[in-house]
């Protein structure tokens, strides 16, 4: 895993510096395009137009596989508190509202149900915002068409607190149940997904000394559940 994390990282730097470069360039010539505009024929100007703003969208999307791989790997500082999971929650979906409209997948529709009074959880904020994250996004991109999302926030009988994802998306294979949480496991199409979500998931739970579990029926949907130790004498 060490050795996985090493050479993402590296990777990610190498890839990084002439990304920059190219990005920086593409947007100079987008700068530059108006005072092309008389000069060339419009339809090899239309062309041209096409051809940066193709440049500069596979850039952005390399930008964000490099951040996703630096974050990955990146030996953060963990910093243990009294973290509230429902605002952990609200948070993480203000930061996806734009993502859901962006993707037009508007037909998707979430359901929030949290807990009142649920107590505090031991753990890293920024940590479980990204687990959140993750889980969420696996949820939109499992939903083709319409579907729903439901967010729940509880507290189990042992009391643990927990977070469940659900979605009504295509669910998981008998056979990849357990390959799930593996490093670098993924079914998406090259650039969509680079399968370190839920491994990434995984590793910051057991940080946390919680549990992460999945049930799926395929082709009806599936619900990732978290559980993180409680804070002692704190309430939301
Ligand atoms: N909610 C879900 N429903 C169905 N399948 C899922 C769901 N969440 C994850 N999976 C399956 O698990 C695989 C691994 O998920 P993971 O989040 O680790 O990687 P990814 O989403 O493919 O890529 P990345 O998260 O790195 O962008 C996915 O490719 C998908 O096949
Ligand atoms: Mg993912």
């Amino acid at each position: 895993m060490a050795t996985i994390g090493m050479l993402a990282t590296g990777v990610a730097h190498e890839v990084n510096n002439p990304l920059t470069a190219i990005f920086g360039f593409a947007e100079g010539l987008r700068r530059r395009l108006p005072a092309l505009k008389e000069k060339v024929d419009p339809r090899v100007m239309e062309d041209v137009e096409d051809y940066v703003a193709t440049i500069l969208r596979e850039c952005r999307r390399c930008q964000d596989i490099v951040t996703t791989l630096l974050t990955f790997s990146r030996q953060k500082t963990v910093s243990f508190a009294a973290v509230s999971l429902n605002a952990v929650v609200n948070d993480t979906l203000k930061l996806l509202r734009s993502h859901l409209k962006q993707r037009s997948q508007a037909k998707i529709t979430v359901r929030v149900d949290l807990s009142e009074n649920l107590p505090m959880v031991h753990g890293d904020e920024h940590q479980i915002k990204q687990v959140m994250l993750n889980l969420l996004v696996n949820a939109m991109d499992a939903i083709t068409g319409p579907g729903r999302i439901i967010i729940t926030t509880f507290q189990s009988s042992q009391g643990a607190v927990c977070l469940s994802v659900e979605d009504s998306g295509c669910g998981v294979p008998t056979d990849h149940m357990d390959k799930l949480f593996e490093p670098f496991f993924t079914t998406k199409r090259s650039g969509k997904g680079i399968g370190i979500g839920l491994s990434t998931c995984m590793s910051i739970v057991k940080k946390h000394q919680g549990e992460i579990t999945v049930k799926s029926e395929p082709g009806s949907g599936a619900v990732f559940t978290v559980k993180f130790p409680v804070n002692t004498d704190k309430t939301t």
